[in-house]
């Protein structure tokens, strides 16, 4: 048998059932702990997804991983909060499993730990992006005034005038992955809200 690729999910006990329905409380007591564990891990799996950025150019004159550094750097330098600037990070590391609706990815990574604000500016940020190129490509550049009378069209605006669009010099002195690693953990930590927050707040009981 293979070493497992997630060792924290190896653990010694457990639950019984071959079907799920022959599941027992005691189970999923066993199931739970598991789950609470794995959870602590989520940042880490993200950081490391994201480093598969690195070297990605795909045509640009940044890679993927220094573009996403760079715009996350100029929001944070720019006095964003931290839950902004891990969008900001995190906003294109869907471009390796959904190349073909990457913003989506993001925003469902980081749903569970930021405000509705913050997240629908990542889940929209491909058309607002847009502006900037669509003309290029034959493209309606205007596809984001579809959202023009969004409560958070502004916002998802401001987010690729200032900080997405503007990420793409070589020569910016991005800051490394490692300073926003703790931003990461620290805004990954607990989900605000969740269909499994419930089980988190058993954890601290
Ligand atoms: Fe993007
Ligand atoms: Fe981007």
């Amino acid at each position: 048998m293979n070493a497992p690729t997630h060792p924290e999910a190896d653990t010694t006990e457990r639950a019984k059932f071959r079907q799920m329905k022959e599941g027992t409380a005691d189970d999923w007591a066993i199931i739970g702990k598991g789950y609470r564990e794995h959870s602590k891990g989520l940042a880490d799996r993200v950081l490391d997804h994201l480093r598969l950025l690195d070297g990605d150019f795909g045509g640009f004159p940044v890679d993927r991983l220094e573009h996403s550094l760079q715009t996350a750097t100029r929001a944070h330098r720019d006095g964003r909060d931290e839950q902004y600037v891990v969008m900001a990070l995190l906003h294109d590391i869907g471009d390796t499993l959904g190349s073909y609706n990457h913003p989506e990815v993001a925003a469902s990574i980081i749903k569970p730990f930021v405000t509705d604000e913050i997240h629908w500016i990542c889940q929209n940020h491909g058309a607002f992006q847009g502006y900037y190129y669509f003309h290029h490509l034959g493209m309606n550049r205007n596809l984001r005034d579809k959202f023009e009378n969004h409560p958070h069209y502004q916002a998802c605006a401001d987010f690729c005038e200032k900080y997405d669009q503007a990420a793409f010099d070589p020569d910016y002195d991005s800051e490394p992955l490692e300073f926003f690693e703790p931003i990461v953990r620290r805004v990954m930590e607990r989900p605000l809200a969740s269909m499994y927050a419930k089980a988190m707040e058993d954890e601290a009981a």
